[in-house]
């Protein structure tokens, strides 16, 4: 069985994520996607928020699981038995990062290797800091990420009016 681990912060999820999802989950049987615990980060969301958005975004995608995880991804993909890391690619700016963190994680463990998926032209300016700024402006963010991320951003106002 072909595994693939789609490691990211998720923070959160936006439409660019669904559509590299979408297209790892057509090549591999299995896509296992990590959601980074990380301390030195304040997120948006808590980690439970996030499994929950990323759960119901991709509810119609059958092989698809959501874990969370500490320490290195390279590690996390062995526990997982995947061998390749997937991530997707919007601009140059990506690709400089993008490549030093593949031939590191390489360096650390030249068992897992990284896929790169070109993202979506349309929606390739788009990230979740994008998102959570264009909220906190109150601009319309519908193209941007699925629906329940739009009901989570919503409940978390309210919350806070209250
Ligand atoms: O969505 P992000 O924040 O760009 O994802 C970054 C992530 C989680 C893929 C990356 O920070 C990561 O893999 N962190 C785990 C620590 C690790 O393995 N570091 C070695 C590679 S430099």
């Amino acid at each position: 069985m072909s595994t693939a681990v789609y490691p990211g912060s998720f923070d959160p999820m936006t439409n660019g994520h669904l559509d590299v999802i979408r297209r790892t989950a057509a090549i591999f049987d299995r896509v296992v996607i990590g959601i980074l615990i990380n301390q030195n980060k304040q997120p948006m969301f808590s980690l439970e928020e996030r499994v929950e958005m990323i759960r119901e975004a991709t509810k119609d995608i059958p092989n698809i699981e959501v874990y969370t995880f500490s320490g290195l991804v390279v590690e996390f993909a062995k526990k997982m038995n995947a061998s390749v890391l997937i991530r997707g690619l919007r601009s140059m700016v990506d690709f400089e990062y993008e490549l030093q963190m593949a031939q590191i994680n390489r360096k650390i463990d030249d068992e897992i290797d990284t896929l790169f998926f070109a993202t979506n032209p349309e929606i390739s300016y788009v990230s979740s800091s994008a998102v959570k700024e264009l909220w906190h402006y109150r601009q319309d963010i519908t193209d941007y990420v699925p629906e329940c991320v739009i009901g989570k951003l919503e409940e978390k106002e309210n919350d806070y009016e209250r």
